[in-house]
């Protein structure tokens, strides 16, 4: 992606998160890959970035340290930390982060002063967040942001909860809370008890296991089992101790939740809306930006790379009619018209599983990647994704003999990410070539 590309869904990124209503929206590392100036230009439309640790070479903070707002009667100060900036790809031009040992301190005490409970939206990792609340008094909550795979179950520092949720949207995280000004935080009833019967139906799981692998008198003496019974024995404890205090939990109460942002969940209209044109403006940048490229390399006399190893689909098809016949009527052969209609078939992050361009035509024709443009030819899933470079075969057939396709070759797409649900033994049948019925037919 180039930077004009990057600014471009940069754009669109912050147009639909300013839509969706955001309280507040502390600065990242990330945020800053395009230059302050940009983000600062983008601020005014409508995101509430703020950042107590960014300042500018002059000294001057861009962004506010925190926001207030207020739930009911309650008085909310939000701190945007800025987490340390290590990445290459980001400009560190007129600006620092300063650590948060030092800025974190006076920031902390001006919002103590102004609001009854202070939240930190901290880009630090949990190391870090977790010293910050071991060390500084007064963080109610820390909602922890960053690369994480996982939703993290809230955990108490000191009386500080931090809270995260998987990375890139997958999640919801929802925090339901129960504040009575700087008391202990305490997991309601409810969740608690609930956490509490997950671990119950797992260890029974897991005693039922050593009980069908181990004959009854050796039960006794089984360390594994006894160590299970004791623990199950002092959460059922936990849980009568839990029943018999119902309803006069001491303290500030949490529960949590996330919620899984399925595909299937219907779409808010208005930010599928900017999603839809950001992607299609990207689209056209990416095309005339591959245009000039061209252009450039013309009159610079150079000539195009070529895939020299691979065929294209319409060759094979001259001699293997059966196949190409099956195989046109799979989704494999329109994979590139998917991106087309969606305005994607210029993004380079889609073209790799939407074209024919196997590792080896590529490492073979010098290309680290892809080649600026996909020729025609090469458009959609084509025979060579499965059956390998065939232009050799396809000059002389009975000396070169292609591979016939195994699930690793179905799964360098068929990624989790992108086909979550994909079972070689139960999606083969769908793509499988017929057999042929004359040779050479
Ligand atoms: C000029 C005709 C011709 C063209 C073009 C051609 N093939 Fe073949 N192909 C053959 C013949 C003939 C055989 C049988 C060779 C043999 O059994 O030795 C064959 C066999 C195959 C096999 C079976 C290999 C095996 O080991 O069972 C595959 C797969 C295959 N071709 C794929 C392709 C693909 C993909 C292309 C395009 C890149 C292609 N062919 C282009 C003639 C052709
Ligand atoms: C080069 C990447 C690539 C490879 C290799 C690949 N697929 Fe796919 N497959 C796709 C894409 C992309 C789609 C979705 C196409 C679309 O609808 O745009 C798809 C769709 C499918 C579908 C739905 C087909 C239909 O017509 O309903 C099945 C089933 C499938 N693949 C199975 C396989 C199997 C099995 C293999 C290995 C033998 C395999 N694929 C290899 C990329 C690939
Ligand atoms: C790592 C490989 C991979 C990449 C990269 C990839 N896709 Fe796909 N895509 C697939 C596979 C595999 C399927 C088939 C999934 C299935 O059958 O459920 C698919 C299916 C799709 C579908 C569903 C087709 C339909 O009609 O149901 C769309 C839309 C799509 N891809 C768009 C994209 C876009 C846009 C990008 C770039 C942002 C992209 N893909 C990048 C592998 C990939
Ligand atoms: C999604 C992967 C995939 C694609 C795309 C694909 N094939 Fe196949 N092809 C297979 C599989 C799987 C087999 C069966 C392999 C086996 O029998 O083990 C096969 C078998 C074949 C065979 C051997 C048939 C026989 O008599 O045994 C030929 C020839 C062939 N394919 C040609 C093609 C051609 C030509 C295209 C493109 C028009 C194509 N394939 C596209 C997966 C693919």
């Amino acid at each position: 992606m180039t930077l004009a590309t990057a600014r471009l869904k940069a754009e669109g990124v912050i147009r639909a998160h300013a839509q969706m209503g955001y309280t507040a929206v502390a600065l990242a590392p990330r945020d800053l890959a395009g230059g302050l100036d940009f983000l600062r230009k983008q601020g005014k439309k409508g995101l509430p970035w703020i950042s107590l640790n960014l300042v500018t070479d002059q000294g001057r903070s861009p962004f506010p340290p925190m926001i207030l707002t207020k739930s009911g009667d309650l008085r909310i100060a939000i701190l945007g930390l800025t987490g340390p900036i290590r990445m290459t790809n980001v400009r560190q031009n007129g600006y620092r982060i300063i650590p948060w040992q030092q800025a974190l301190p006076p920031a902390l005490a001006e919002a103590d002063r102004a609001a009854d409970m202070v939240i930190l939206l901290s880009s630090y990792p949990f190391r870090i967040n977790q010293q910050i609340a071991q060390n500084l008094e007064g963080i109610a909550i820390i909602l922890q942001a960053g690369n994480s795979e996982a939703n993290m179950t809230p955990r108490l520092v000191g009386n500080t909860l931090i809270c995260q949720a998987a990375s890139r949207g997958k999640y919801l995280g929802i925090l339901d809370i129960d504040w009575s000004g700087g008391e202990r935080w305490v997991m309601k009833n409810s969740a608690r008890r609930a956490l509490l019967q997950e671990r119950l139906s797992r260890i029974g799981l897991q005693m039922e296991r050593i009980r069908k692998g181990t004959p009854d008198r050796a039960m006794k003496k089984n360390s594994s089992y006894r160590h299970l019974l004791a623990t199950q024995a002092d959460i059922e404890k936990e849980l009568r101790a839990l029943a018999s205090e119902d309803g006069q939990q001491q303290g500030s109460t949490y529960s949590n939740r996330f919620i899984a942002l399925e595909t299937s969940l219907p779409e808010d209209r208005q930010v599928a809306a900017i999603v839809r044109q950001t992607l299609r403006r990207a689209n056209d940048l990416s095309r005339k930006e591959l245009e000039k490229r061209r252009n450039e390399r013309k009159e610079a006399g150079k000539t195009r790379r070529r895939l020299t190893m691979l065929a294209g689909a319409g060759t094979c098809s001259g001699c293997h009619q059966r196949q190409a016949a099956f195989w046109r009527r799979t989704r494999h052969a329109s994979a590139w018209q998917t991106l087309v209609i969606r305005n994607r078939q210029f993004d380079r992050t889609c073209q790799s599983c939407h074209a024919t361009l196997p590792a080896e035509a590529l490492a073979q024709a010098g290309m680290q990647t892809m080649p600026p443009a996909i020729p025609v030819e090469l458009r959609g899933v084509g025979c060579e994704s499965c059956h390998g470079p065939g232009r050799r075969h396809a000059d002389n057939p009975a000396g070169n003999r292609l591979r016939l396709p195994d699930e690793s070759t179905c799964t360098t797409c068929h990624q989790a990410e992108h086909d979550a649900a994909f079972s070689y033994a139960d999606r083969l049948a769908l793509v499988r070539c017929p057999k042929t019925t004359r040779p050479g037919k």
